[in-house]
């Protein structure tokens, strides 16, 4: 599969190595262009880099992996028809004050699929720090492989979704639609923690909307 990141930071890079290294092929692309990317492209052997229409156009799948508060640059034309695939996740103080997510109205994700009508948007990555990506990536049936939620409207973008997990070292819990993608952002029981299947299920089902961690336990 050819996979297209948006974003070649700490997650764009962290996924194009686990996809990679699966097999598939990737391309990066930042805010700058493809020539302040000659450190991702030796660091990331087989990876490929280009600009944001590139990556979107390249991608049968695409990943956004960018500071929240950019969310509305991505190229929605040139992603329509494709499943996008969404780590991004909301910080005030980077991305500045989202009203509808300050009073927990909406989700993160649903603003992206919001912003892209035509595609179908899964909610995946936000909630594992891009070091453990790489880390914590395990085979099939391996006794501490971890398990990341995912939430999606499309089941067949999520089945998509499920299995490249797999491929790339990861169980997956379904955690509802992107309406219920909360239930994995920022502050919740199930962000950032090293979790199997069972253990994910629960944090997501402990998960209360309007409740935050307190600030110093936050991660990205
Ligand atoms: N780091 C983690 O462990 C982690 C874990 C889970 C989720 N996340 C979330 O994933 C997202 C990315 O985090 P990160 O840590 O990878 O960020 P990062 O290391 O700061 O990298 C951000 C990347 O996005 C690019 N970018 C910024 N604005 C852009 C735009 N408008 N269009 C295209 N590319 C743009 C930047 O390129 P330029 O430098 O050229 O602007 C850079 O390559 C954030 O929403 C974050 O909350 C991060």
């Amino acid at each position: 599969m050819r996979i297209g990141i948006i974003g070649a930071g700490f997650i764009g890079r962290a996924v194009a190595q686990l996809v990679i290294a699966a097999g598939h092929e990737a391309m990066l692309s930042n805010s700058r262009g493809p020539q302040t990317m000659s450190s991702v492209r030796s660091g990331i052997p087989g990876s490929q880099v280009g600009t944001i229409e590139d990556a979107a156009q390249f991608g049968e799948v695409v990943l956004v992996a960018i500071p929240l508060e950019h969310y509305r640059s991505v190229p929605a034309r040139w992603l329509e028809g494709k499943t996008v695939l969404d780590a991004n996740n909301y910080y005030p103080e980077r991305d500045g004050h989202i009203a509808a997510l300050d009073r927990f109205e909406t989700t993160t994700s649903r603003l992206l699929a919001e912003h892209l009508p035509h595609s179908s948007v899964v909610k995946v990555f936000n909630a594992i720090l891009a070091q453990d990506l790489v880390q914590d990536a395990r085979p099939k049936a391996a006794p501490d492989r971890r398990a990341l939620p995912i939430a999606a409207d499309d089941p067949a973008a999520k089945a998509l979704v499920i299995k490249l997990l797999d491929e790339i070292g990861f169980d997956a819990v379904d955690a509802g639609s992107l309406d219920e993608s909360w239930r994995f952002e920022r502050a919740k029981p199930a962000y950032c923690i090293p979790l199997d299947k069972e253990g994910l299920k629960v944090a997501l089902a402990a998960a209360h909307r309007q409740v935050e961690l307190p600030e110093g336990s936050w991660r990205r």
